[in-house]
C-alpha cells in the first residue's frame, strides 16, 4: 500500500540521494543510538548526513546530541535543520519546541499529519544520506515515512541477540515487504562484545536474517559508553572513536553505503 509523496515532499526530497528508515519491532533495542552513530560515522566519512526524528512520544535525538535547547530557524514552512557539524544536520519534533516533560497524547491521524507536515517542511538540500529514527513497532510514524517517503532506500532492521527478538524482527520484516519498501537488512545490537561477559548472547540476529531472507547487516557489542555517550549528548563514534563499538558502527556504515551505492 502505497500513497506517494505529495508535489512538495518531492520537491524537498530532490536532494537527498539515499533514505535509510532505522526501524524494531521491540523498544530500547538501540535503534535512536543506532541512527545517531550511523549518521555520526557517515557524516565523519565526509558524507553529507540529514538525521530525521521521526519518535513523537519519546523523541531523544535532541538529547543524544546535546541540543535539546536549540531552535529551528527559518518560517513555519520551510525549517531548517540544526547543525551539528558542516556534514551533519538534524531535524526533530523535540526542536518544535513543546514541553518536554508533558506526555504526548496524539490520536493516530494527528500523529499522521504531523509526521507528514514535518517531512514537508524541513529543508533539507542536498544530502547523500537521510537517516529516519522511527519509534518502536509498526504504527503510524513508521506507515507514514513508508508511505509518503519517495524512493525510500530501505528499512535498517534493529535486533538484539535474545530469541524473542527474532520474532519482533519478522514483524518489521512483514511490515517492510507490505509497505513495498526493501529491507536493507537486520543488524544486531548489544550482542555479547568480543572479550567482556557473557549476558545477552550473540547470533540471534545472524539467525533471524537467515530465517528471514534479508542481509545481515553485523553485530554491534554492548557497551556503556554507549549510555553514558547518549546521555551527555555526544556520539559514541566521537567520543569513543577506538572502541568495539564505534569500529563496529564504522563497518555498519560501509556496509550500507555498499548496498545503497554499489558502484562506489
Ligand atoms: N550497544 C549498546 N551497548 C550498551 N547500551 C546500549 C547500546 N545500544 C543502546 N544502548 C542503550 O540502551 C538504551 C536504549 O537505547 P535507544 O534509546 O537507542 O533504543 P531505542 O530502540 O531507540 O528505544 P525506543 O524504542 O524507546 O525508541 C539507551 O540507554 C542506550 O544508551
Ligand atoms: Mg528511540
Amino acid at each position: 500500500m502505497k500513497i506517494g509523496p505529495s508535489e512538495k515532499l518531492k520537491e524537498r526530497m530532490s536532494g537527498v540521494r539515499h533514505t535509510i528508515a532505522v526501524m524494531s519491532g521491540k523498544g530500547g533495542v538501540g535503534k535512536s543510538t543506532v541512527a545517531v552513530n550511523l549518521a555520526a560515522t557517515l557524516a565523519e566519512q565526509g558524507h553529507r548526513v540529514g538525521l530525521l526524528d521521526a519518535d513523537i512520544h519519546g523523541p531523544n535525538i535532541a538529547k543524544m546530541l546535546g541540543i535539546e535547547e536549540r531552535r529551528f530557524t527559518g518560517s513555519e514552512e520551510a525549517i531548517e535543520p540544526v547543525d551539528i557539524s558542516p556534514n551533519l544536520h538534524v531535524a526533530s519534533v523535540a526542536l518544535v519546541g513543546y514541553d518536554r516533560d508533558t506526555a504526548l497524547i496524539w490520536r493516530g491521524p494527528m500523529k499522521l499529519s504531523i509526521i507528514k507536515q514535518f517531512l514537508e517542511d524541513v529543508v533539507w538540500g542536498e544530502l547523500d544520506y537521510l537517516i529516519i529514527d522511527t519509534p518502536p513497532g509498526t504504527g503510524d510514524e513508521s506507515m507514514t515515512v513508508c508511505q509518503f517517503l519517495p524512493d525510500l532506500g530501505g528499512v535498517m532492521i534493529v535486533s538484539t541477540p535474545q530469541e524473542v527478538a527474532i520474532l519482533d524482527s519478522r514483524k518489521s520484516v512483514d511490515f517492510a515487504r507490505k509497505m513495498n519498501v526493501p529491507v536493507l537488512g537486520i543488524v544486531e545490537n548489544m550482542s555479547d562484545p568480543e572479550n567482556g561477559p557473557r549476558l545477552f548472547g550473540q547470533g540471534g540476529g545472524r539467525r533471524a536474517a537467515e530465517e528471514l531472507d534479508v542481509p545481515f547487516l553485523g553485530s554491534l557489542p554492548l557497551d556503556a559508553s554507549a549510555v553514558e555517550s547518549g546521555d551527555t549528548g555526544t556520539p559514541l563514534v566521537t567520543s569513543h572513536p577506538d572502541s568495539e563499538l564505534a569500529r563496529s558502527l564504522a563497518h555498519l556504515a560501509e556496509r550500507t553505503a555498499a548496498q545503497l551505492e554499489p558502484a562506489s
